[in-house]
């Protein structure tokens, strides 16, 4: 039996001294798709701040391992390093900082290195830009500033394929998201996938037709702080039929 790459066991977590997560159990393996979906207030958001080690949340009890070591007490860029991604959701433009300079940031910090060359940012960029069918001008244009929707997601894609993670977190939880911008989840994923196949992803959603191009492994229902079901793809076609109301009391 090989090691999960990540392994969450009896995770309760609060904020604010109200407890949201109430004992979660969660095991995703290498290469492994996983969907977390439930109701609005389940506590999803929670979870993937927690599982990245958001000071917003206090873990209370339980342990988050990656590849079969504990990082529950680790801060959140020590867990970045360690290969778990989260996509930085700025809810606002950073002025002045280009696209290029705000991953070229993020890639020494994940690789641990003072400085990594312009021009070496650049070539990967490139390459990954292209796979991604990504206009060569998106990388001049200024984080964030005007961008609709599908470039925000392009933008989130284009971070996972740069930083190399083991572990990545999508929680798409934008209600806004439109047909396009679910596509460019969905296929960038799918991309990324085919260059680095080990990649396990844990997609947080209540978007079935995310998850119908996505086609998860294994999908999670999560309500009010507890994991209350886990199947394949086709609980989350059910979902989609009949909602969660045979989970709630
Ligand atoms: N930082 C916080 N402080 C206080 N309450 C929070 C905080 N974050 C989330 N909550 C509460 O926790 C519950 C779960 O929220 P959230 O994780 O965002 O749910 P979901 O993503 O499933 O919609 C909600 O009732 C929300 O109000
Ligand atoms: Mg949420």
């Amino acid at each position: 039996m090989t090691t999960p790459l990540l392994e969450v066991t009896g995770l309760h977590a609060t904020a604010d001294g109200t407890e949201i997560l109430k004992g979660i159990d969660l095991s995703v393996g290498e290469r492994e798709v996983h969907a977390l979906m439930g109701p609005n207030g389940a506590g999803k958001s929670t979870l993937a701040s927690t599982l990245l080690g958001s000071p917003a949340y206090e873990v209370t009890a339980g342990t988050i391992r990656l590849n079969g070591e504990s990082v529950t007490t680790w801060s959140a860029d020590v867990r970045a390093k360690a290969g778990m991604f989260l996509a930085f959701q700025h809810p606002e433009s950073i002025p002045g900082v280009s696209v290029t300079q705000f991953l070229r940031q993020a890639m020494q910090a994940r690789r641990d290195l003072d400085e990594l060359s312009v021009l070496e940012v650049r070539l990967e960029m490139g390459e990954w830009m292209d796979r991604l069918r990504m206009d060569p001008s998106f990388a001049e244009r200024h984080l964030n500033e005007g961008f609709s929707g599908g470039e925000r997601k392009r933008n989130e894609i284009l971070q996972m394929a740069l930083l190399e993670p083991t572990l990545a977190i999508l929680d798409e939880t934008d209600s806004g998201l439109d047909v396009d911008a679910l596509k460019i989840v969905a296929d960038g994923v799918a991309t990324v996938r085919e260059h680095r196949p080990e990649l396990g992803v844990l997609v947080v959603t209540h978007y079935q037709r995310l998850l119908s191009e996505l086609q998860p492994d294994f999908v999670h229902v999560l309500i009010d702080g507890v994991i209350v079901e886990t199947g394949g793809a086709e609980l989350a076609r059910e979902i989609e039929a009949q909602g969660y109301d045979r989970w709630r009391p």
